[in-house]
């Protein structure tokens, strides 16, 4: 080697070590602070699931680049330690995780020992998740319920991240024994279920980071809410929410995301699939027929981005995904014993599509009777909205003059209805 050669490889050498150092620091302060999606699971409606049906929904999920269902469990169902059963030996058989979600709407502060009795049981099961080596464990509502003795009394560390409905109350996390804190705030809303002008903002967000400190934010994602029983009755306004709410998660980064729901057909806001195996109870009047898989398809790359740390969601495969409802808001229904949902006032007659492309294109709308409308949309997930027409509802996309997604809604609109229904059809066209 000669004397210049050595110099060269010295300064390399030199240039690399601190480099070579920051990268290391970098990736383990990384992996610190792995990024986790999860999706809220209810276990009340699958008394009858199969361990084959489980792992259907957990596969689906993984191909989302979801890591996790939050298993929500009731203490009133009978069959809530068979199916958590299935659920984690499914989830072991296809390489997915599962942590509990226990329902505060009836577990109380008194239910200690069988919530302990749950942690012992699963805390250290290969499909539990785990998070800083301790295995998660939420809530939905239980605010002021006390995680020290069940941490007492489980012989593996738990990350427990209960539903806060107050952002104040993280003050006194640590004194109930809390790592972090699980928002339910994922429509706009003044707090409760109090209805509010859209769009969603992070308000609630950034006090929950704000208020946690350096406590775990798991912020919650959720496509659209609307629900029609005689004891709850309204619409979240959440129009853009599918794609607003991934833009708002990608700039704030928060710890951890959980999505709102894969399988709650009551509010609407499942992305599963409509599944057969599941207990109906009365939702199948605006859920059956309404798909949201192509939510998912839609989710795939903001998760990727959110993982990534990245801004903007990376395209690999195009797909234009749409979804409206199937009246306009102000038709009366002729055959329902309840009235129309509160919030529907708030909502807009819109139609809304989001392009996934690689590379700018234009993007033609042509609801019902109304004229096309043509929109020059660039590249990346760009949601462009038009005015509900009555008739078929069609789509395209073409580049360079050549068509490269089309495809019609598969359902008309119309301005005839039964029962209100506010849920969301929802289909892509791909190429
Ligand atoms: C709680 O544990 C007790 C004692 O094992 C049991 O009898 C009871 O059924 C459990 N309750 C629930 C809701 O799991
Ligand atoms: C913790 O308890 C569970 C349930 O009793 C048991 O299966 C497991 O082996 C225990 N783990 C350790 C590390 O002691
Ligand atoms: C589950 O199966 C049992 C026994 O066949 C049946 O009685 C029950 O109605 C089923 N539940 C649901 C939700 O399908
Ligand atoms: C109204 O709805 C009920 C079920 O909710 C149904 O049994 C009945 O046939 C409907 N009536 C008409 C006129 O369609
Ligand atoms: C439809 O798009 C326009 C233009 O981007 C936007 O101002 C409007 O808020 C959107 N409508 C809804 C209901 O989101
Ligand atoms: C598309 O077609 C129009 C009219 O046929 C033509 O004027 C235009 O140059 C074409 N654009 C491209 C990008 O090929």
């Amino acid at each position: 080697m000669h004397l210049k050669d050595l110099f060269e490889a010295a300064a390399i050498l030199a240039c690399a070590l601190p480099t070579t150092a920051s990268v290391l620091a970098q990736s383990s302060k990384r992996q610190a602070e792995s990024k986790y999606v999860f999706a809220h699971f209810m276990v009340g409606i699958v008394q009858n699931y199969t361990i084959d049906d489980w792992k259907a929904d957990m596969n689906l999920a993984k191909d989302t680049g979801i890591d996790a269902f939050a298993l929500n469990c009731a203490s009133v169902d009978s069959y809530t330690p068979t199916q958590l059963a299935l659920a984690y030996q499914a989830a072991e058989a296809v390489d997915f995780k599962v942590f509990i979600s226990f329902d505060f709407a009836y577990w109380s502060n008194g239910d200690t020992a069988n919530i302990t009795q749950y942690m012992q049981t699963y805390a250290g099961h290969p499909a539990q998740m785990q998070y800083n080596n301790a295995a998660i464990v939420s809530t939905f509502v239980g605010d002021s319920f006390d995680w020290t003795p069940v941490k007492a009394g489980t012989n593996h560390s738990l990350w427990a991240l209960p539903n806060l409905q107050d952002p104040a109350e993280s003050s006194s996390n640590t004194q109930r024994g809390a790592d972090g804190a699980f928002s339910w705030y994922a429509w706009p809303t003044d707090g409760g279920n109090s209805i509010i002008e859209g769009p969603m903002t992070t308000r609630w967000d950034d006090m929950f980071v704000s208020d946690l400190k350096t406590q775990s934010y798991m912020a919650p994602v959720s496509p659209w809410f609307f629900t029609h029983f005689n004891s709850k009755n309204w619409v979240f306004i959440c129009e853009n929410l599918p794609t607003l709410r991934w833009e708002e998660i990608l700039s704030l980064k928060p710890s951890l995301v959980e999505i709102i729901t894969w399988n709650d057909y009551g509010e609407s806001h499942y992305i599963g699939p409509y599944s057969a195996a599941h207990s109906d109870d009365g939702s199948s009047q605006w859920a059956k027929g309404f798909p949201h898989d192509a939510l998912r398809d839609l989710f795939k790359p903001y998760i990727k981005a959110y993982k990534a740390g990245e801004s903007t969601p990376t395209i690999d495969t195009e797909e234009l995904v749409y979804w409206y409802r199937p009246t306009p808001k102000d038709v009366t229904c002729t055959n329902d014993t309840l009235a129309a949902p509160n919030g529907r006032d708030l909502l807009t007659d819109t139609v809304f599509v989001a392009t996934m492309l690689k590379d700018k294109a234009t993007l033609t709308i042509t609801s019902g009777s109304n004229a096309p409308v043509s929109v020059d949309v660039g590249a990346g997930i760009v949601t462009t909205n038009v005015t509900m027409g009555l008739g078929t509802q069609s789509f395209s996309v073409s580049r360079n003059n050549k068509t490269i997604l089309s495809g019609a809604g598969g359902l008309k609109i119309t301005d005839s209805c039964e029962k209100y229904n506010y849920n969301i059809y929802v289909g892509s066209a791909t190429a």
